[in-house]
């Protein structure tokens, strides 16, 4: 858990905005819920000197110093690069430097890395194997496991994350390569369609999770463009059932109070930061609700039941199925939105406003 600089700040982001936002997430009470990580993303990188040392830009005048100071929060700072010769704003990448980089970012105390592929694909992939997808998708492996080992040797533990997009099913070889979280999918924006579509690729991951390797379904948008709070709701609901790592991009110093309740939810990350680490897997649909669902400790289990179509729901009434969710007779569950304790019964009727979730612990269920 922590934040990321890239869906608010994208190529603006300064020093203080990560010094404000490091500050902002202890004052807050982020930290207390969890957030940990502070990552900035693309456009720190400065240029190369002659023996190679990669500096950072006017933006970011000391990075050692900054991350002195985000760890005085006891808050851990992430960093971003790429496999290629350039990031995705067009910045310096590591290409051909990975070691030099990694030992650089040890040296200043980092504490996670993203490597985000983008400039590797024309710059090495179909450059070296124009004709060869097999041999294009070989190499792009052996990019990623360099920078993985490069990180190992460096002695300090580095998070590293993945960004290729969800290509070439890098859920079965990430893990192996060091990888603790992979991004499953292109970027998202701050919009419900963005949301439902990044969700709806997570359908069948969910054996690949676990502790210490995540797939990654993207940042979170909570807070950002003109997302209803049912949208918002939605969307942390679902990337806490999704044990997907849970970082905030929004503008935390502007935060509002509703947008700050919904992320520092605790019952709702008790469920995202559940020990077993089990992705919710899609149970079944009816009409436009969707009934995921994932096995938590002791037995317990969690419920979401979301309208993902675009009419309020009465017009078709849904009725829970039960016996779909393995579930046999009465359930006493409580809705982590409002805190309520519920009976819940087989085909009893679910009204849901458009885009709105309601999000269930069953503590024992039957
Ligand atoms: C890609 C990534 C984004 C972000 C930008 C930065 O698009 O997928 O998450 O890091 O690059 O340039």
């Amino acid at each position: 858990m922590g934040w990321n600089s890239w869906n608010y700040f994208a190529g603006k982001v300064t020093d203080k905005d990560i010094r404000d936002s490091a500050d902002q997430i202890v004052s807050s009470g982020m930290k207390d819920a969890g957030y940990i990580y502070v990552n900035i993303d693309d456009t720190w990188e400065g240029e190369r000197d002659a023996m190679g040392v990669l500096h950072t830009n006017s933006k970011f005048p000391d990075m050692k110093a900054l991350a002195d100071y985000v760890h005085s929060k006891g808050l851990k700072l992430g960093i971003y690069s790429s496999p290629g010769p350039k990031t995705c704003a067009n910045f310096e990448g590591s290409l051909g430097h990975e070691e030099q980089d990694a030992k650089m970012y040890a040296d200043w105390g980092i504490d996670y890395l993203k490597y985000d592929l983008c400039s590797f694909i024309p710059a090495v992939m179909q450059k070296q194997e124009p004709n060869d997808k097999a041999a294009q998708i070989r190499l792009r492996v052996a990019a990623y496991d360099k920078m993985g080992k490069a990180l190992k040797a460096t002695g300090r533990p580095i998070v590293y994350s993945l960004c290729q997009y969800g290509w070439d099913n890098v859920w079965e070889w990430a893990p192996g390569i060091g990888g603790n979280l992979w991004r499953t999918t292109g970027d998202i924006e701050a919009r419900w369609q963005s949301i439902y579509d990044l969700l709806s690729q997570q359908k069948g991951l969910a054996s690949y999770a676990g502790p210490g390797h995540w797939n990654d379904p993207d940042m979170l948008e909570v807070g950002n463009g003109k997302l209803s709070l049912a949208e918002n709701r939605t969307h942390f609901s679902m990337w806490a059932m999704l044990a997907a790592p849970l970082l905030a991009g929004n503008d935390l110093p502007n935060m509002k109070p509703e947008i700050k309740q919904i992320l520092t939810n605790p019952e709702v990350i008790a469920i995202n930061q559940d020990p077993l680490g089990y992705q919710a897997r899609h149970i079944y649909s009816k009409g436009e609700v969707e009934v995921w669902a994932r096995d938590l400790k002791a037995g317990a289990k969690a419920i979401a039941i979301v309208n993902v179509g675009s009419d309020v729901y009465s017009t078709h009434p849904f009725h829970l199925d039960l016996a779909q969710l393995g579930l046999h007779g009465v359930q006493q569950a409580k809705d982590l939105w409002t805190g309520k304790e519920m009976d819940l019964t087989n085909n009893m009727p679910i009204e849901l406003p458009s885009h709105d979730i309601l999000l269930l612990r069953i503590a024992n269920p039957k």
